[in-house]
């Protein structure tokens, strides 16, 4: 029988660190000429549960199966937003709602420590995002290490109802 993936503050699971940092590394960090050490770096500050920057992370058990983070940003006209980021889910768990489910639970915590907006800036993303309800605001250009890209910049209210996010990942079908 499988077991249930539950959300979780990485706060509460510093085991997992390394392996969210071998993610983030593989994903983003070396393709932007940056180091695994400056992925861990990233990850060990996110272990944080009230305060920005905060990451969450998916777990069947003890092994981990996906993660976001929330980190405090200046934004293109908009001043300090919260920010998505690091939206990772292993290959294994993808297309079963997994992704939705940690973007839902962004929302979430975001409107849990104030903010009324949830910002994210995509190079290559934007179609899954607006088809999780996010709308661009702008298009600008971020710096990725030493590389500079073309980013959609995204938003989304934290306010009023959050659409439902069921997962096939979790056999109960919990709402997150
Ligand atoms: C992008 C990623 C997080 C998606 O996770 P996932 O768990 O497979 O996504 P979900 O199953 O929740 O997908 C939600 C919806 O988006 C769709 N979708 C999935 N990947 C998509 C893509 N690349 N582009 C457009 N739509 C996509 C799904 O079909 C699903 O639609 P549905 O609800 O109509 O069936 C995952 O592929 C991943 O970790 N990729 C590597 C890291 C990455 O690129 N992160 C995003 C950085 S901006």
């Amino acid at each position: 029988m499988s077991t249930a993936v539950r959300l979780r503050y990485l706060a509460d699971h510093p085991e997992v660190v390394d392996e969210l940092a071998d993610w983030a590394f593989l994903e983003w960090f070396r393709g932007a000429g940056m180091t695994w050490d400056d992925a861990f770096e990233r990850m060990q500050e996110r272990q944080r549960r009230d305060d920005l920057p905060l990451a969450l992370v998916a777990l069947e058990g003890r092994r981990p199966t996906g993660t976001v983070s929330l980190l405090r940003t200046d934004a293109p006209g908009a001043g300090a937003v919260a920010c998505l980021t690091g939206l990772y889910v292993a290959p294994p768990w993808r297309g079963r709602g997994l992704g939705r489910r940690l973007c839902r639970r962004a929302l979430v915590e975001s409107r849990r420590l104030g903010w009324d907006r949830l910002a994210l800036y995509t190079t290559d993303h934007e179609p899954y995002y607006a088809r999780l309800g996010w709308s661009r605001r702008s298009v600008t250009i971020v710096e990725t290490g030493p590389r500079l890209q073309v980013a959609a910049f995204m938003e989304r209210p934290v306010t009023g109802r959050l659409p439902s996010a069921r997962c096939s990942c979790d056999p109960l079908r919990v709402r997150c």
